[in-house]
């Protein structure tokens, strides 16, 4: 840790040279440095302004994160914020994407596919249909107004075919053979077409930018009137071709299913709109990733929008971005370091994850020192060994991974082996599957693990009781498996290694409050494995409400019953069965029981009420409806009386609630012979109590 006058010294170091750099990425539009050099910079002042908020210069290059604020242009406050877009990488990360503002907003939307342009993002501002302003980012809320070199772009109308007031949102850019043919002729080139157009949009004198055949294509429309305001996204592109923009052609909706598509949507097109549903979404994105090589600009992804603009406003924004749009990133971030070590580690079950010790990188907006290994498969597929050079990749909000070795160790190590001993109680290791296991349900690692696990937030929630407090009570042998937290006299602790009295009294009242979690949580938290909240919540709804009544059925080897269960397989149970059977499992619980935890879980009141006349059915849910709009009204009401939701129909659908203008979900349904309900009848079933008669 550095002293208040070191800290001072590299403040201002790192300020100047930030600022220097700032000036040359974002006025000059030519680093100097690599972003990651930058940001490991920009980091490292956040971190010492956070440390000595009075040494932070009044004027420090922190405040201007990702801003691109030049001198020489005058400021100008935005009218709607220009935020950036929350990001996915993989297919399935978009279709999660929809399902969420399906489940938010409504479940009936359209989504729009476009290009995401690698340019420069500009706000044109018309005043009775005249360009009155063009404003740059900036930082999303203040942007340089740079009207006089907007003007000069010839694709940017300067008078629109209609007297609106609008903000018009687009990307500046450079095509590549116009970028290729400038560079050439330039003292320094610029690294890539976007850089360029960075430049060329800041010129101080406009007669330079004009040297330049920048383009730009608009993409979003905001209106002052609300009179002037249309309803979809793809109204919004008609209109702003038709005010004189040039708008990318290359456009996709998807919809629920095909006959969702809203009819105002198709008709009278003149563009040609690849349409199709949400499950078609993933193989668009792979064809557009494989022809972005041969398109005229750079695109670095596409944007996925909702259509619906009432739907939008609904939806609203986070602080950062849109809800309502996504941005499908084509490469994920990746970054280059050394592998240090590779440590094993002990899970809960007893399982060893080896875990690569890499030299601190940034990857994508985080940084990464441990990358999991997974198993020796993994390893020996990378033919990874210590001291090797490896990319890290990061794909949206999962876990980083090594992808492979982009350079082997020069010191001769070999791709490494797993130890054949536990590293924790030197027990030898057994291997089961693809991986390998500690056999020794003693061993102190595993029993850190569960009991880690067990007083857990997501579990029972016991303050206090960090990883450091467990090993500590592992380690003296006051604590063998989960039942002993609750006898420890935490009193006779105060005075050993950083026990004072407030935390042994903190320790004793968290075991005590833990005793009132319900049973759900006690069940999850016992750690049984592919056992958790989920399959909890399914086994306590279909009515096996205490750990009696599983015991008995356990005992009696009635499987059957819980494989009955939607949403059981055969390996859940099985596994469930083989763990309740293991006596030490058996005694842990029976201690915990005596102990006082809570065992069973009343019949709640909702369904004392309710009666559960949607028991074991699966109910999908398509078209518009007078009394349960938004739909999910119709989906809740389904669910109060047990019975499960879907979003598509399968074979497994037993009922479909088919409201007006229901499409091919209605067709889907009458093929699998799933019965069909109308809202009348719904509300008869509602009102009644009645099932269909096939219970
Ligand atoms: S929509 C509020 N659509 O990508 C939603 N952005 O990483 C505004 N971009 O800052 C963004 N092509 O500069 C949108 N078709 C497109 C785009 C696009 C490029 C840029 C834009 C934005 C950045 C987000």
């Amino acid at each position: 840790m550095e002293t208040v006058e070191q800290a001072q010294v590299e403040i201002a170091r790192l300020s100047e040279d930030l600022r220097r750099h700032q000036h040359h990425y974002y006025v000059e539009a030519q680093p100097l440095v690599s972003d990651t050099q930058y940001d490991r910079m920009m980091d490292r002042l956040l971190y010492l302004e956070s440390l000595y908020p009075a040494l932070k210069l009044s004027d420090s290059p922190s405040q201007r994160v990702g801003s691109d604020l030049g001198t020489g242009f005058p400021e100008v406050r935005h009218t709607v914020p220009v935020l950036s877009l929350d990001k996915a990488y993989t297919g399935d990360g978009v279709l999660q994407w929809i399902q969420r503002c399906r489940q938010r907003g409504e479940q009936r939307l359209s989504f729009v596919v476009e290009e995401k342009i690698d340019g420069v993002s500009l706000v044109l501002y018309y005043e009775k249909g005249l360009l009155a302003r063009a404003v740059t980012r900036g930082n999303g809320f203040v942007g340089n107004d740079v009207t006089p070199n907007a003007k000069t772009i010839k694709s940017i109308p300067l008078r629109l075919s209609r007297p609106y007031d609008i903000a018009v949102r687009g990307e500046v850019f450079l095509a590549k053979e116009d970028f290729a043919a400038l560079n050439g002729t330039m003292e320094v080139p610029y690294a890539n077409p976007r850089n360029l157009a960075a430049g060329t949009i800041r010129r101080l004198k406009s007669s330079e930018t004009a040297q330049v055949p920048l383009k730009m294509f608009a993409y979003e429309a905001y209106f002052a009137n609300p009179a002037d305001a249309v309803h979809s996204h793809v109204e919004i592109l008609r209109l702003l071709k038709a005010l004189g923009f040039l708008v990318n052609p290359s456009i996709a909706v998807f919809a629920d299913t095909n006959g969702d598509i809203f009819p105002t949507m198709t008709e009278g097109q003149d563009d040609a709109f690849v349409q199709g549903v949400y499950g078609d979404i993933p193989e668009y994105l792979g064809k557009l990733e494989q022809q972005r090589s041969a398109l005229a600009y750079e695109i670095d992804g596409l944007v996925i929008k909702v259509n619906e603009l009432g739907v939008r406003e609904f939806l609203g924004y986070t602080g950062h971005h849109p809800r309502w749009a996504l941005a499908y990133k084509f490469d994920a971030p990746e970054a280059q370091t050394g592998v240090l070590a590779i440590d094993v580690q002990v899970g809960r079950t007893g399982r060893i994850t080896p875990v690569a010790r890499v030299k601190t990188v940034k990857v994508g907006n985080s940084m990464v020192s441990n990358v999991t290994l997974h198993n020796q498969d993994y390893i020996n597929l990378l033919e990874l060994a210590i001291g090797d050079t490896v990319a890290i990749s990061k794909r949206g909000d999962v876990i980083p991974a090594v992808e492979r070795v982009v350079e082997k160790n020069e010191d001769g190590n070999t791709t490494c082996q797993l130890p054949a001993e536990c590293p924790s109680c030197k027990t030898t290791l057994v291997r089961n599957g693809a991986h390998t296991f500690c056999p020794n349900g003693d061993c102190p690692d595993q029993v850190v693990g569960r009991i880690s696990f067990f007083v857990g937030r997501q579990q029972m929630d016991l303050e206090g009781f960090g990883p450091e407090t467990v090993s500590f009570l592992v380690e003296r042998g006051l604590v063998r498996d989960i039942p002993d937290i609750y006898t420890v006299d935490y009193d006779a602790l105060v005075g050993q290694s950083g026990f004072g009295e407030k935390k042994a009294a903190a320790l004793a009242l968290a075991v005590e409050k833990s005793k009132e979690q319900p049973y759900r949580s006690v069940l999850v938290a016992l750690g049984i494995p592919d056992f958790g909240k989920k399959a909890v919540d399914l086994l306590v709804n279909a009515g096996i409400r205490s750990m009696k009544q599983l015991l008995e059925m356990v005992d009696s080897g009635d499987s059957e019953t819980l494989v009955a269960i939607k949403g059981f397989g055969r390996k859940t149970v099985d596994s469930l069965f083989a763990e309740l059977s293991d006596s030490k499992v058996r005694e842990r619980i029976a201690r915990l029981e005596l102990l006082g935890l809570q065992f069973s879980e009343a019949a709640t009141t909702a369904e004392e009420t309710l009666p559960q006349i949607f028991r074991n059915q699966v109910w999908c849910v398509t078209g518009s409806f007078e009394r349960f709009a938004p739909r999910s009204l119709a989906l809740k009401e389904i669910e109060a009386r047990g019975g499960r939701t879907t979003s598509s129909v399968t074979s497994k659908t037993s009922h479909l609630l088919a409201g007006s203008g229901a499409g091919s979900k209605l067709q889907q349904a009458q093929s699998f012979g799933t019965t069909v309900v109308d809202e009348q009848q719904f509300i008869r079933m509602l009102q009644g109590g009645e099932g269909d008669g096939s219970r």
